[in-house]
This record gives structure tokens, sequence and C-alpha cells, in this order.
């Protein structure tokens, strides 16, 4: 097969990466491996030699890598970075350099992936601080799939002893960082031994040959083959019909299939199929296309969540691995908060712990617990609550992420879970063996018992905003009218319910989740709540208002920081500047303000009784719509 790009459009080809030092021979080998299969163009080696022998120089396999790489440099034959080349089996492509920026960004973020490597060692000089360091690159880029080549075995005497000493080394070096190498062969790819011919030389070996063994690797496997992953891009409303839009990352769905909503472990049946430019409805999806499905049951579905199959649902998980690509202009470091993006997903991450740093140029790792820019690290990740994902190696579309840090993409990665927890099971499995009890007493009985729909106020705003202050007022106002109603109050809550809790962003993600969770039993049991907590996370909120949205309204308590600070009614904003208080909301720990509450009052402005009648308004008014009371809104999983 001559030097065709055709090669390179194959969608069978099996990438592979060679490496190892410099001067251990990768060239030599690649040089021979395309010779001895055929793939180098027309011409190619003859001429070569002839210059050698007219420049007086031994001729060298490696020199013609050195010749693409030039016609590359000259922008005169197609890109050098993807060398193709072709078995008796099937199409391979060799990628890149490794070594470079480029090709350790591209890797290392999963814009590129290779299916399996070569890792070459010289015989004479053994496993080398620079083999160690390469060895350790195809554990960052996560290969499974090893051939470690013993190179020069012509310089060692083919000695069976010396390549013993050297598979042994590096077996243990591997080992040590969990890679296990599917093969070790002696080579000589310089006379042509056990490249793709079998040596003469080396009786002793019974394995196979460098090209026997990629054609014993498994073939790449096809974005279609893998697990469904259909991220939630969007949500349409038309007519009565919600529709989920997305693309298919990988695998298939059909009509009828079961899908799982990860992190939120909601299913319901695909019930149709749309695709934008068809005029029969499809009854199946796959990866690759950008469709749109309705449900069976109307469920609770955002964007961000990661649709699957029942069967194999995707990991979830508040601590992950990573080993990510830095471009950020400030250092990552331990303890920093950025914004993961994963497919469509958005989740705040801490980073919990920097593992191991590399310095790209010479691969060696930094002592250093933060991360310069253009350097690889290994990393623990935290989210605040539960991130749908898969590793990388699982599934490239699901298991890479960019790290955002003011609007600019300041790192890219993959994801990985040595050692560390797959969090579903254990809440998935508990809810396998619940059934829902259903009430004989709807909210529907209750609010005409009442006389007054049921709520949830969700009063949220910085410490000091005034929220506890209007909401116990407007519970006063109301409780006077004959309503029922009660206020959950952070500072009271915290004292009982949560008194485990601290302020950090996972507890405070759990007082939310908590609070959303009572204030929806006391929604359900028919009266109004007023909540007053700081809730200054939008992602808490929004999951608290997913609980019920209908009976959800959200209303921002407005005050500016200064003006929160200047009341400061607790002294708790001066415990803050001496450094007492730490994360304390508005001065070292973020507040999210709601981007289209139901109401916002301004308490800077308003007096306490004006801002207590605009609530009040607001109930009256929106609460209490005039429609005549029935058919409640429930949350669809809860039989009422
Ligand atoms: S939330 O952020 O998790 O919603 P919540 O409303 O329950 O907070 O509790 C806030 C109350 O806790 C504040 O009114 C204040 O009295 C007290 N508090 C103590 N430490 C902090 C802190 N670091 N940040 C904010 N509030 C704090």
């Amino acid at each position: 097969m001559p030097y065709d790009a055709a090669v390179l459009s194959n969608a069978t080809a099996l990438k592979i990466v060679i490496v190892g030092h410099v001067d251990h021979g990768k060239s030599t080998l690649v040089g021979r491996l395309l010779h001895e299969t055929d793939s180098l163009p027309d011409g190619k080696t003859q001429s070569l030699r002839e210059v050698c022998e007219r420049r007086g120089m031994p001729f060298e396999w490696a020199f013609v890598v050195d010749a693409l790489q030039a016609e590359r440099d000259q922008g005169i034959t197609i890109d050098i970075a993807h060398i193709p080349f072709r078995s008796r089996l099937r199409p391979y492509v060799i990628i890149d350099a490794p070594g470079h920026k480029e090709f350790l960004k591209n890797m290392i973020t999963g814009a590129a992936s290779a299916d399996a490597a070569v890792l070459v060692i010289d015989a004479i000089e053994g496993v080398q601080e620079q083999s160690r360091r390469h060895g350790y690159l195809l554990h960052l880029l996560g290969l499974r799939q090893l051939a470690v080549v013993v190179n020069k075995m012509d310089a060692v005497d083919f000695s069976e002893q010396r390549f013993d000493e050297v598979s042994g080394e590096i077996r243990a070096y591997l080992a040590g960082i969990g890679v296990t190498p599917t093969q070790i062969i002696p080579v000589s790819a310089r006379h042509g031994d056990n490249v793709v011919g079998r040596s003469g030389q080396m009786a002793w070996y019974v394995g196979p040959t460098v090209i026997e063994a990629l054609d014993g690797f498994a073939p790449s496997i096809e974005p279609t083959e893998l697990p469904l992953r259909f991220p939630v891009q969007d949500v349409f409303k038309f007519d009565h019909r919600r529709i989920i839009a997305g693309r298919v990352e990988s695998g298939r769905l059909k009509v009828g299939d079961r899908l799982l909503f990860s992190p939120s472990g909601k299913t319901a049946r695909v019930a149709s199929i749309e695709s934008w430019n068809s005029a029969v409805p499809a009854v199946s999806a796959a990866a690759g296309q950008s469709i749109g499905v309705t449900l069976d049951e109307q469920i609770f579905i955002e964007r961000g969540q990661l649709a699957s199959l029942v069967e194999a649902a995707p990991i979830e998980a508040e601590l992950f691995r990573a080993r990510l690509f830095w471009l950020g202009r400030a250092p990552l470091q331990s303890g920093r908060r950025y914004k993961l993006k994963l497919a469509t997903a958005e989740h705040i991450v801490t980073v919990e712990k920097v593992e191991r740093v590399i310095d790209v140029a010479d691969l060696a790792s930094v002592a250093t617990d933060w991360v310069e820019r253009n350097a690889v690290a290994e990393v623990v990740l935290r989210a605040r609550s539960k991130v749908a994902l898969d590793t990388f190696i699982d599934n490239p579309r699901t298991g890479r992420f960019v790290l955002v840090d003011n609007y600019d993409i300041v790192g890219g990665g993959v994801i990985s879970m040595e050692g560390l927890p797959d969090r579903r099971c254990a809440p998935a499995q508990a809810a396998a063996d619940l059934t829902s009890v259903a009430h004989k007493v709807t909210m529907g009985d209750r609010w005409k018992s009442n006389r007054h729909r049921g709520g949830i106020l969700w009063l949220t705003g910085l410490s000091g905003s005034g929220k506890s202050t209007v909401a116990m007022e407007v519970e006063r106002r109301l409780f006077q009218k004959g309503y029922q109603v009660f206020v959950l109050d952070g500072d009271n809550v915290r004292q009982g319910l949560n008194s485990d809790l601290g302020f950090g962003p996972e507890d405070r993600a759990e007082n939310i989740r908590r609070v959303g969770e009572v204030a929806h039993l006391f929604a359900q049991a028919g009266m109004i709540v007023i909540t007053a907590f700081i809730s200054p996370y939008r992602a808490d909120r929004d999951r608290a208002r997913a609980i019920a949205p209908e009976l959800f309204h959200e209303i921002f308590v407005d005050a500016s920081v200064e003006e929160c600070q200047r009341r400061d009614p607790k002294g708790l904003y001066a415990k803050a500047r001496q450094g007492t208080i730490a994360e304390f909301t508005g001065l070292t720990a973020p507040y999210e303000p709601p981007l289209t509450p139901q109401l916002a009052i301004d308490t800077a402005a308003l007096s306490v009784e004006e801002a207590v009648e605009e609530v009040l308004r607001y109930i009256e008014r929106d609460v209490q719509r005039t429609e005549p009371v029935a058919a409640p809104p429930v949350r669809p999983d809860v039989a009422l």
C-alpha cells in the first residue's frame, strides 16, 4: 500500500503512539515499519540511499522519518503528524511526536486519542530516566494496549540474558505505575529483526514480531458501539409536548428504550424521536446525530443531565481524578474553584489535591502543588454534588472536560477514577427497593380545606439582607388572615436538622437539599412554607425548585454587600473581616443572585413594611390565583 492519505480517512485505522528516548531508535523503528509494510512513497528510500551515498554517509532508516518531517515543515506532503501504514490485517496511523507540547495538549485534553502504544528501549542502555518518563506518559495517556520494543539487540549480540534483564526492569517500572505491557519484543530496527519479519538471530524468542503484536491489539471501538450517552442540551416546550434536544455522543437509542437521566436518577421511556430535517419520524438514532426526543412521562429534565440506558449508566461521583493540561495564565492551585464543563453539564469544582505535576519540556516530575501554564498534572477534583461522568478509557466523549475560570478556558483533561468510588450505587439500589405509597388525601383536598393554595416561597439573599425579618413578618400577617404558614429559617434549621453542616460549598448544598425536601413536604401538607436561607449557589436553588417547580417561587431579597455590612445585625461581617469566620458569603465566599426570580425586593430602597407588603401582594396575586383549586401539580414520582 503506497503512502496514501486515503488510509487516514479509513475509520478502522488503529492509532498508535510510539514513545521512547530519542536515541533509542524510535525513528529507525518507524522508518523500518514504513519500508517493510511498503507504506513509503515510491522512490523515497531509493532517493535517500542515493543522497547518503553521495555524501559518503551510511543510510539510516531514521532518515526516512526525518525526510518526511522535513517535507511537512516545507508544507509539501500530508501532515506527518499522522503517519499512515498498513499491515496485512489493517491500516494504522502513527500519531505525532510525543514530547511535543501540542501532542501532549491534544492527547491529555482528549482532543486526540490513541488505541495503543509502543515504547522503545535501548538494549544497551536499558531503562533510563527518560524511558521512565516516557513510560509515565503512557500512564498519563491512559493507554491499555502497549508493546515494549527492546531495540538494538544487534549491539548486545542478540543476548537473551540482556533482553531478560531489560524486560525485568521495564516490567517492574510499568507495574509501579499501573501499566502492563501486552508484549515485550527483542528487535533490531536497523537490521529489521522482529519488526515485520522474524529474526534468524534470536531463536530463543518465540513471541510475536512488532507488526504481529500490533495486529494483535484490539481495534478501536466506534462511538456507536459504546453505551448510549445523550447529554441534554435543551428542553423545548411545544404546545403540550416537551422535546429534549441534544446530540447522541455515543451508542444508540430507539423509541421504547427506558432512559435514565443522571445525576437526577429519573427514568422514562422514549415516546418519539424528532429529527430536525426528516419528514418521516425516526425510530432510532445513533452517535453523531442531533435529535430531540419526547418521553412517555413528564419528568423534570434540564440541560446538563446525561441520558443513558438504565442497564449501562454513567458513573456518579463528587470526587474524581483528572489528568489535565493547564493553559491558565494563573497557576492551577489546590483549593481553588473552577467551573467544569463536561458534555452539556456545568459544575463548580474545587481542586482537592494536586498529585503530580509534569514539566512538558522534559516530562520530569515537578515537586509543587500548583500547576503552571503548559504543564500537565494529575489532580483530584471535587464537585459540590454528583457529576455524571465516564472514565476517558470507557468513553472518550463523556470522560473529558474543560475547566473555565472567569469565562476563559484554563485547562482540559480526562477523567479516571482509580481508587475512588462510583457513588451511584447506594441510593439507586435503595430506590430500587422502595415503592411510593399513595395518600388518600390529595394536595387538592388540603387546599380546599385550607381555602388557599400551598407553595414554597424561597427567599434568597445575603446574610443581613432581611430574609428572616421579612419571612417572620409575612408569616405573622398570613397567619392572622387564617393561612396555614410556616417559616424555615437558616439559623434555626442549622441548630437542629442541619446541625451537622458547616459553610463549605458541599455542606451548603446539602443544607439546601434537605431544606428543599422539607419545604416540599410542608407544601404537600397544603401549607405555605417560607424559607429564609442564603442559598448562595444557583445550582442548589435550582435543585430545590426541581423537586416541584410548580410549587416553587423564588424571591430575591436584594441588598448589596456594602449595605448588609453596614447593617451587620449579628456582627458577623465584622468577624469575617477580622478573619474569625471563614467562607463568609459576600466577602470570602460567593453569592450567585437569581437570574429570573419570580419577585425581587430591594430592601435598601423599601422599608420592612413595604417589603412585606410586596411579598403579601405576590402571594395573593400569584400564588392564590383565582381559578378553581383542582388537579394540583404534583411531583411526578410521588403519588398523592
Ligand atoms: S446557606 O448558605 O447554607 O444557605 P444559611 O442561610 O443556612 O446559609 O445560614 C446562614 C446563617 O448562618 C447566616 O445568617 C449567619 O447567621 C450564619 N453564618 C455563620 N457562618 C456563616 C458563613 N460563613 N457564611 C454565611 N453565613 C454564616
